[in-house]
């Protein structure tokens, strides 16, 4: 691959040759590589070796040519490296196993030290990248703390998230108290991949939609931008996802990121309007569509590369992560048929030179 790749490029909104793709859990349980690891080792056993993590984060890059890597980790190691239990059970998601319910609970959070705890990961960004060799760029990420705070508090996956609204409004101090805490270790831990190789972060609010805008803007954002702002002072380029996020657009923009991530629920040429072409913007394909490949397949990326229109700064992404159930082939055919179908004409032929 040409340095600086076309994944680089799109996201500092500079002309493409095609529009670049990779997919949010492009490594998981649906490959055939990935599986047979899946059979020896635990997922959290998975993350801590980092010749596992090269491999299985470099299996997308070899069989279906996505244009960049997404290191193999989880948004739960930052509250597990600061002393949280937790389990991450295959089928179930994670389960935490001590949840935070009082200032006990949040004072006991380790600070100093979670940075120390998660040296495994920067060992595996630095394996990663020389495996990779430079044929496509690499991505870390952690989650924003609203969305982690949500799984501390609440304990395991729900919509509702009763627990973190009820603690979130009834004890503000207790939650600014707890969002500095993951805010400040995600920041230190953010920084250690850079220096560890990671070229873009993306940053993960995937139960931001379950706030409304003013509530998301007043206890979700504030440390959010504090993230991206340190990311922007180091001059590490970034992605802002967040779930279910129609409504959210705008603040997303303002809290930061040089790409927004969109979920298959918005209309990318509306949602690119509203946040600005100053922005590129990353999505926004259903999960779902990768189960019927095809013509289904086919006429939706179309469909969502008509609504880029060609603009510099569209990645191709889903809306939100593979699904087990789908099959590495339509993967494959998904990432073809974003490269054939956005191949622009090469620039300015010699006929017409002379
Ligand atoms: O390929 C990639 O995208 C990189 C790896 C990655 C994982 N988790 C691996 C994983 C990334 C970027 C994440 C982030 C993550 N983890 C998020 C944010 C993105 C999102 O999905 O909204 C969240 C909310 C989590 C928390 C989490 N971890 C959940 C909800 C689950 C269960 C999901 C499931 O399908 O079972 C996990 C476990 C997990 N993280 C798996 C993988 C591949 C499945 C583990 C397995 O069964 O082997």
């Amino acid at each position: 691959m040409e340095a600086p790749s076309r994944f680089l490029r799109a996201l500092a909104r500079q002309p493409v040759d095609c529009t670049p793709v990779w997919f949010h859990r492009q490594a998981g349980r649906y490959l055939p590589g990935y599986a047979a690891i899946a059979r020896r080792l635990s997922f959290l056993e998975m993350c801590e070796r980092p010749e596992v993590v090269a491999e299985v984060t470099l299996e997308p890059v070899e069989a279906h040519g996505v244009d960049a890597a997404i290191l193999f980790a989880d948004i739960l190691l930052v509250p597990r490296a600061m002393g949280i239990h937790l389990t991450i059970e295959r089928e179930q998601g994670p389960i935490i196993e001590t949840p935070i319910r009082s200032a006990e609970d949040i004072a006991r959070l380790r600070e100093a030290g979670a940075e120390e705890e998660l040296g495994f990961i920067s060992e595996a960004i630095a394996l990663t990248r020389r495996a990779l060799a430079g044929r496509v760029p690499l991505i870390g990420f952690a989650g924003a703390p609203f969305t982690v705070a949500a799984y501390l508090i609440d304990g395991r996956i729900s919509a509702e998230l009763p627990r973190t609204k009820v603690l979130m409004r009834r004890e503000p101090a207790l939650w600014q108290e707890l969002l500095t805490r993951l805010t400040t270790v995600t920041v230190r831990y953010l920084l250690a991949q850079v220096r560890a190789g990671a070229q873009v972060i993306e940053l993960f609010d995937s139960w931001a939609g379950s706030l409304t805008r003013d509530e998301w803007e007043r206890f979700a954002a504030p440390f959010s931008r504090q993230i991206f702002q340190a990311l922007a002072e180091a001059g590490v380029p970034t992605i802002h996802f967040a779930g279910a996020s129609n409504h959210l657009l705008e603040a997303m923009r303002q809290a930061g990121g040089d790409a927004i991530a969109l979920d298959w629920r918005v209309r990318l040429n509306s949602a690119w309007a509203r946040i600005g072409y100053d922005r590129a913007v990353q999505g926004n394909l259903d999960p779902t569509v990768l189960l019927t490949p095809g013509a289904p397949l086919r006429a939706a990326i179309q469909d969502i590369l008509d609504r880029a229109a060609g603009r510099p700064g569209h990645i191709f992404n889903l809306g939100h992560g593979v699904l087990r159930e789908t099959s590495p082939a339509a993967v494959r055919e998904a990432v073809a048929l974003v490269h054939e179908l956005s191949a622009r004409p090469p620039a300015q032929s010699e006929e017409e030179a002379g």
